[in-house]
């Protein structure tokens, strides 16, 4: 299967995306292409660490790379300031300097802290992202946010921070769980929302063909990662357009937030499914889109599996004033004002502000009292 490569054009911090089978092994010629430096830590998890990490290592140390190991408790739970203090503790006493080498090698959650750590320590480290989840390969890993989450609310605490390279392996999906695979494919079915409405009709075609690992699955990230850097080109900092990637996080990430990042009752890319939904079911009670547009993105998140309620969420759910202080932390309020991302089409949607903190929590309300 071929190699894409995707490059974001970001000044002189640009740099390229590599999407194909089988590059972990040649990943220390990839990055020693790109740095001088020879001290490299590797950050990842207990679940990746136990099958990636050595060929990883093999093929640095073929470039002469002298390694650093930092394994942190796989889950969302690690995002957290404790775990961050204990990455940045371990780059420090391993004596890296701005000339090294960070890479992060796992999912969302590795790339997100790993990243922050390369930004923070010296004022900025040279930072490497090796992807291994879908998610990450089609979200998380391109366009420089990192962060971690507090109790307030998630991703409330982070900086942009690019990294010199991507290098996402394709193969490796082969081992991710298929309920991450899924969390994954709700990330790459909104960009068919936000933009690309042919790409959302060409997923309703052949999401099985993603599934199962055909040619597809690569096209289908390389065509994602495509979307996300034309927006993060034209909006790298967040100031208008690239709220639009946020659809269905709001309401998701409040979510998240209530059950306390704990991953066996909700996983990032489920927060975001189900938070589709609601952002379409609220543009349904506004009506800005019609009930037959609403059916169709439900039928296709429930022919993939994704969960589309909240009360898919297992356990107890705060109150409806508790999950509006959450949605209040929202990283989008401006002036104390809610902004939600709303469809007005498939593959159209905008940025709504000033939207009724009345109409969310009424509509809030009747979710949860479907459950209680
Ligand atoms: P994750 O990093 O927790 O990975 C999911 C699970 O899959 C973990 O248990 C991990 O150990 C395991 N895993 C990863 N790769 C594997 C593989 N190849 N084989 C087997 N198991 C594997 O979660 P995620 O879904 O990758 O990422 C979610 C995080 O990403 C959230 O914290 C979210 O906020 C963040 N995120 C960030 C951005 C951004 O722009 N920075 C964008 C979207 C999401
Ligand atoms: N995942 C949202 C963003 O990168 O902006």
């Amino acid at each position: 299967m071929k190699t894409e490569i995707v490059t974001i054009n970001l000044k002189k911090r640009s740099y390229d995306i590599i999407i194909g089978p089988k590059l972990i092994e040649r990943a220390g010629q990839m990055i020693a292409s790109c740095t001088t430096g020879r001290q490299a830590a590797i950050v990842t998890d207990s679940n990746v660490s136990t099958t990636y990490l050595s060929v990883l290592q093999a093929s640095l140390a073929e470039y002469n790379f002298h390694i650093t190991l930092i394994v942190v408790t796989a889950g969302e739970q690690s995002k957290s300031f404790p775990v961050l203090e204990h990455v940045v503790n371990r780059i420090l006493v391993a004596k890296l300097e701005r000339g090294d080498n960070i890479i992060a090698l796992g999912g969302g959650v590795i790339g997100d802290i790993a990243g922050f750590a390369a930004g923070i320590v010296r004022r900025g480290i040279s930072f490497f992202q090796i992807p291994t989840s879908l998610l990450a390969q089609v979200d998380s890993s391109v366009g420089g946010k990192t962060g971690i989450n507090t109790a307030c609310g998630k991703n409330l605490v982070g900086i942009f921070y690019q990294p010199k390279l991507v290098i996402a392996d394709t193969t490796v999906l082969d081992t991710l769980p298929p309920r991450e695979f899924r969390a994954g494919y709700a990330e790459m079915l909104k960009y068919g929302l936000i933009n690309q409405p042919d790409f959302f009709c060409w997923l309703e075609k052949k999401w099985k063909a993603v599934f199962s690992g055909s040619i597809e699955r690569i096209e289908a990230i390389a065509r994602s990662c495509r979307f996300k850097a034309a927006i993060v080109e034209h909006d790298e900092c967040e100031h208008g357009k690239r709220a639009l990637l946020n659809l269905g996080h709001t309401f998701g990430h409040a979510l998240e937030t209530a059950t306390g990042y704990d991953t066996s009752r909700l996983v990032h890319g489920e927060g975001v499914s189900i938070g589709i939904m609601l952002a379409h079911e609220f543009a349904e009670r506004m009506n800005l889109v019609s009930p037959d547009l609403v059916k169709r993105v439900r039928n296709h998140l429930h022919a993939v599996g994704l969960p589309t309620q909240i009360s898919a969420i297992p356990g107890l759910l705060p109150d409806t004033d508790t999950l509006m202080d959450y949605i209040a932390q929202d990283k989008k309020v401006c002036d104390g004002n809610l902004t939600f991302i709303l469809p007005r089409d498939i593959g159209c949607a905008f940025v709504a502000k000033d939207v009724s903190k009345i109409e969310v929590r009424a509509f809030l309300m009747e979710k949860l009292d479907k459950i209680h």
